[in-house]
């Protein structure tokens, strides 16, 4: 095993933490008055923490908490598989992403599921991880130069931007990456001023206004993604080079108008971006606190691959480092609560759906819920060696038809950009408190994420 001596400046004695930092659900009553206040900042704040503890609870007004395997499954699988996303995800993230996939019902999300399929299809990821290995090497000597505190956070989201416009654009799109980045920024600023008030059936009138003043946000990011398009139409590529070609073959046979491609090219950046960026700073934060095992998937990974490049048949040789990802998607899964409307009456597991009744998700809640797990509180990589879950139980991409595309794409990512990192680096708790999980439409750190990196010697 690679010793402690191994490493140009020896490790900080881990700073013990007597529990993992985890999310502040709300322990009262939650009414409408509260939904109103709250949940614009943090949606944590007005999920009953009895969620943990139940597997169905009935929320205020028409919302209904499901944590039962059975009923999740046959709501998102069976009986309710197509009932469409809430209306209040509509509200929040429609002005950007309109018609793209994440949105689009009927027939319409059917032809886009379709065409986009192959893009995230298995056949494809053997190339994808050729793209995530060379953001991971950056990734790697940036961390082994920091040599020293480093917001993993940030630096993670930098790295899942870069695999984004390697993978969109080949890497070489004229419109310079900081663009992009800052654009989304901004963009996801304004996603988080969600608010619950149309779920609730409230007077929007508060939200509305946050949403006019950060539509500038959203039209520059569509006015940067349009002559992305237009830049890359009148320098085309004689075959399909990457995912932006593909989607402007759709646009220029006449299968989509530009501003659906528009929504799915933002679709694909934004669903892609924060989400596994949070992930790897999560997985981080969990080996930080960890340290032994650390030493062990830093092991693995230089048993899998010595020095080489990262590949995607190498990936199956690290299995505690796919069982340490999942067990983070358990403790803190980047889409933390979804919504569906009900479209009928449909009785499942003895609850009656009514038509217009809105049912949630509650992800985090299902992951730590107490019936179904053991010690859900704490980290155990050892869940996912060997093991099967009920369907239900553990969703962290959701399921039925509606489930992640970019699922699999997301866990190679995720992997190589940590095993190519962890073969480098050490990490370890520094004296910055860890940010508490925030959710607004995803569920990120509600701050800067310091840990120590300190790299091996070679
Ligand atoms: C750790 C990373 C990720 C997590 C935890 C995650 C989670 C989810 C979840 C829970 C859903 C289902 C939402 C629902 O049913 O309402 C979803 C849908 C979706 N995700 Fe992801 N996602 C991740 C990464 C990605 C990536 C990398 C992409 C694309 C590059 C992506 C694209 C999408 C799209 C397009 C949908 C909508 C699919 C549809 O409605 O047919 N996601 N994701």
């Amino acid at each position: 095993m690679q010793s402690d001596q191994e490493l140009k400046t020896p490790i900080a004695t881990p700073v013990q933490q007597s529990s993992l930092v985890s999310a502040r659900l709300a322990t009262t009553d939650v009414g409408l008055l509260d939904f109103a206040q709250k949940a614009g900042k943090n949606i944590f704040s007005v999920i009953p923490d009895a969620t943990m503890r139940q597997t169905y609870l009935r929320g205020p007004g028409n919302i209904h908490y499901v944590c039962d395997p059975d009923v999740v499954t046959e709501l998102l699988a069976g009986a309710g598989r197509s009932f469409p996303k809430s209306q209040f995800t509509r509200n929040v993230i429609g002005p950007a992403v309109g018609n793209g996939m994440i949105l689009s019902e009927g027939e319409k999300w059917r032809e886009q599921r379709h065409r986009y399929a192959p893009l995230f299809a298995a056949r494809n990821l053997p190339v994808l991880t050729s793209h995530f290995a060379a953001t991971g090497e950056e990734l790697a000597t940036f961390l082994a130069n920091a040599n020293g505190e480093v917001d993993v956070a940030d630096t993670a989201q930098e790295a899942t931007l870069a695999n984004i416009s390697r993978v969109m654009f080949s890497g070489n799109q004229a419109v310079a990456k900081r663009d992009v980045r800052d654009g989304m920024r901004r963009f996801t600023d304004y996603i988080s001023y969600m608010s619950l008030f149309d779920l609730m059936g409230l007077p929007t009138w508060l939200p509305r206004l946050k949403w006019l003043r950060s539509k500038k946000a959203i039209t520059d990011l569509r006015n940067l993604t349009r002559s992305v398009i237009q830049i890359r139409q009148a320098q085309r590529h004689e075959k399909p080079e990457d995912f932006l070609d593909l989607l402007i073959e759709a646009l220029e046979t006449d299968k989509e108008d530009i501003e659906t491609t528009i929504d799915n090219l933002l679709t694909f950046v934004a669903a892609g971006y924060e989400t596994s960026a949070n992930t790897i700073a999560w997985a981080l934060y969990l080996l930080a606190v960890y340290p032994e095992t650390q030493k062990k998937l830093h092991l693995e990974i230089k048993e899998a691959c010595a020095d080489g490049p990262i590949s995607f048949e190498s990936l199956p040789l690290m299995p505690f480092l796919q069982a340490h990802v999942r067990e983070t998607l358990r403790l803190y899964p980047a889409g933390a609560l979804f919504a569906r409307d009900a479209t009928v009456d449909t009785e499942i597991g003895g609850v009656l759906f009514k038509k217009g009744d809105v049912i949630m998700f509650p992800v985090y809640s299902l992951h730590r819920n107490e019936m179904l797990w053991e010690k859900p509180q704490e980290y155990q990589l050892e869940r996912f060696l060997d093991r099967k879950y009920k369907r239900g139980q553990y969703m962290p991409f959701g399921d039925g038809p509606r489930i992640c595309i970019g699922a699999q794409y997301a866990e190679t990512e995720i992997m190589v950009l940590l095993a190519t990192a962890l073969r480098r680096v050490f990490f370890s708790l520094s004296s910055h408190p860890i940010p508490e999980p925030n959710l607004t439409f995803t569920m990120r750190p509600s701050g800067p994420m310091i840990l120590i990196s300190t790299p091996y010697l070679k």
